[in-house]
C-alpha cells in the first residue's frame, strides 16, 4: 500500500508573515468613497485579501532574498546581469537579452524601435499595456482570439489560441507590409488566463515564417502556459515544463516579459530577441529611457532575484500547486452558482460579471460595480477585465463593449492559503446572493488612456438602501 495524496500541497513552508488589513464595514465604505469607487485607488492597508493582480505581488523565496545580497551593482557588465542573461537564454534560447524595469517598458522599447504608424499588430488578445503602447504609436492592436475564447462557460483546453484562419485572412486583406509583427499572449490574461497550445503556436509560427513576419511572445506567464500544455496537450505529459517552455520560445523570434509574473519577482522584466538588427535598434532606444543595456531598469539585486525566480517557476510541483489554487477557488465559486470563465486559467478566477449582473448593461461597467461591492462587503480587492479596462472605441470615437464583462480574482504567487481562498469564495457567494442591490457605475473622471487605473465613479440611480453603494445589510462576517 502506498499513500496517494490528492491535495496538491504548497511546495514550501512559510518563514515570514505579514498581517492582513482588517477594517470595519464603515471604514471600507469611507475608503471606497474616497477612492471614487475605484479599487485601484484604495490604500493596500484597507484591503483584507488583495486579488487585484498577480503582478509583482507574490512572495519571494529565501533563496531569492539570499541571492539579492550578492547583487552586483556595477553600472556596466554586472555579474548579476550575466547570471540573469544566462538563465533567460537557457529558457528562451534568444541571443539578445535587454533588462527592463517591467513588461510595459519592454513593449514600449520594441514597439517604438520597429513599428510605424498605421500598421497593425495582431495577437490572440493584447493586454492593457500592450494595447496602450501600440495605440500611443498609432498602431492598431487587433485581437484574433478563437471564438471559443470569447464564450466564458464553454469548456475548451486552450481558449487562448489565436484564430489562424483569421490571421491568414488579415494578411491577405491588408498585406504583409502593414503587419510588422505578430504577438501571442501566453497565457491570455485578457481572456481569462487561458493557455495557448503548442499546436497553435506552431501554426501561427508557420504562417509568420511563410510571410517573413517576426513572431513575438508576450511571455509573462510562460511557465503556467507550459504546465497547461503538459497537463492538457496530448504528447507532452512526459516533458518537463522547461522542455515545453523551450519549445514554445523556439517557435517565436523574441519575447517581451513582465518578470513580475512568472519571474517570481516584485519588479523587473526583459525584452529578448534573436534578430541582431532589431536588438541593436532596441538597445539604442533603451539607453535614454531605461538605462545601460546591462541593467536596463533593474538593480543588480533585482536581476539576481530574477535569475533564481526563473529557475524556481519551472518546478513542476510549484506549477501543479499554482494551477490548483485557481482551480480550487474557481470550483468553490462555481459551486455557489456564480458563472466563471471555464476551465479556470492559470493565475486567476474570472467571474462572468456580465452574466451575474444581468440587470446592468455593459456601459454601467458590471465588472467594476461588482468589484466595488465585493470590496465593500468583504475587504477582498479584485479587478475588472471588461469594457472599462479594454476601453475599446467604435470608429466614431464612442465607447464600444469588450467581448465579455469579467471580474478577475488574481492570485498572487505563494501568498495566500486555502483558507484565504475559502473566505474569498464565501464573500463571492454572499455578493451573488445580494446581486440585485448592485447598481451600475457612472464616470465622474476618465483619463484618455488606461482609464481603469485612475477613473472615478458614482453609483447610478437612487440607492435602495443606505451606504456608499447599494449596500444595506452587508456583513459577510465581521472582518
Ligand atoms: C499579459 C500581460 N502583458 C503585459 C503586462 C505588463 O507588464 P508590467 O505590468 O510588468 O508592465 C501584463 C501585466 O499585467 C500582462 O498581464
Amino acid at each position: 500500500m502506498t499513500f496517494q495524496p490528492i491535495t496538491p500541497i504548497e511546495p514550501f513552508r512559510i518563514k515570514s508573515v505579514e498581517p492582513l488589513g482588517h477594517t470595519t464595514l464603515a471604514e471600507r465604505q469611507a475608503a471606497l468613497e474616497r477612492a471614487g469607487l475605484n479599487v485601484f485607488q484604495l490604500h493596500a492597508e484597507e484591503v483584507l485579501i488583495d486579488l487585484l493582480t498577480d503582478s509583482g505581488t507574490g512572495a519571494m523565496s529565501a533563496a531569492q532574498w539570499g541571492a539579492m545580497l550578492i547583487g552586483d551593482e556595477s553600472y556596466a557588465g554586472s555579474r548579476s546581469f550575466l547570471k540573469m542573461e544566462a538563465q533567460v537564454r537557457k529558457i528562451t534560447g534568444y541571443r539578445h537579452v535587454l533588462p527592463t524595469h517591467q513588461g510595459r517598458a519592454a513593449e514600449h522599447i520594441l514597439f517604438s524601435a520597429v513599428l510605424t504608424p498605421g500598421s497593425i499588430v495582431p495577437s490572440n488578445t493584447h493586454f492593457d499595456t500592450t494595447r496602450a503602447n501600440l495605440q500611443l504609436l498609432d498602431v492598431e492592436a487587433r485581437d484574433l482570439l478563437i471564438a471559443a475564447g470569447r464564450q466564458p462557460m464553454l469548456e475548451h483546453p486552450f481558449k487562448g489560441n489565436l484564430d489562424v484562419a483569421r490571421l491568414e485572412a488579415l494578411i491577405a486583406e491588408v498585406g504583409r507590409e502593414r503587419i510588422p509583427l505578430v504577438m501571442m499572449t501566453v497565457t491570455n490574461n485578457g481572456g481569462g488566463g487561458q493557455p495557448v497550445s503548442l499546436a497553435n503556436l506552431r501554426a501561427v509560427s508557420a504562417v509568420c515564417r511563410r510571410h517573413a513576419i517576426p513572431f513575438i511572445l508576450d511571455a509573462c506567464r510562460f511557465a503556467e502556459n507550459a504546465m497547461f500544455i503538459k497537463l492538457r496537450e496530448p504528447g507532452y505529459a512526459d516533458h518537463s515544463p522547461l522542455e515545453i517552455a523551450r519549445a514554445m520560445f523556439a517557435l517565436a523570434d523574441g519575447c517581451t516579459m513582465s518578470a513580475k509574473k512568472d519571474g517570481l519577482v516584485n519588479i523587473g522584466g526583459f525584452l529578448a530577441l534573436n534578430d541582431d538588427v532589431w536588438a541593436e535598434r532596441c538597445r539604442n532606444r533603451m539607453i535614454p529611457i531605461e538605462g545601460f543595456p546591462t541593467y536596463g531598469g533593474m538593480a543588480g539585486y533585482d536581476m539576481e532575484a530574477l535569475a533564481v525566480g526563473l529557475e524556481e517557476v519551472l518546478d513542476p510541483r510549484y506549477l501543479l500547486y499554482r494551477l490548483d489554487q485557481a482551480d480550487y477557488l474557481g470550483g468553490r465559486i462555481l459551486a455557489a452558482g456564480v458563472p466563471i470563465v471555464r476551465p479556470t486559467g492559470g493565475h486567476a478566477v474570472f467571474i462572468d460579471a456580465g452574466a451575474l449582473l444581468d440587470h446592468l448593461p455593459w456601459h454601467a461597467f458590471p465588472g467594476a460595480a461588482l468589484s466595488a461591492y465585493l470590496y465593500e462587503v468583504s475587504g477582498v480587492r479584485s479587478c475588472e477585465i471588461g469594457s472599462l479596462l479594454f476601453g475599446l472605441k467604435h470608429p466614431d470615437g464612442s465607447d464600444a463593449p469588450a467581448p465579455n464583462e469579467l471580474l478577475r480574482l488574481a492570485i498572487p504567487r505563494r501568498m495566500y492559503t486555502r483558507s484565504h481562498l475559502d473566505y474569498v469564495a464565501e464573500a463571492v457567494a454572499y455578493v451573488a446572493a445580494h446581486k440585485r442591490e448592485i447598481r451600475g457605475l457612472r464616470f465622474t473622471y476618465e483619463a484618455p488612456v488606461l482609464r481603469h487605473f485612475t477613473a472615478r465613479f458614482e453609483w447610478e440611480g437612487e440607492p435602495e438602501a443606505s451606504g456608499v453603494g447599494s449596500l444595506a445589510s452587508a456583513a459577510v462576517r465581521s472582518v
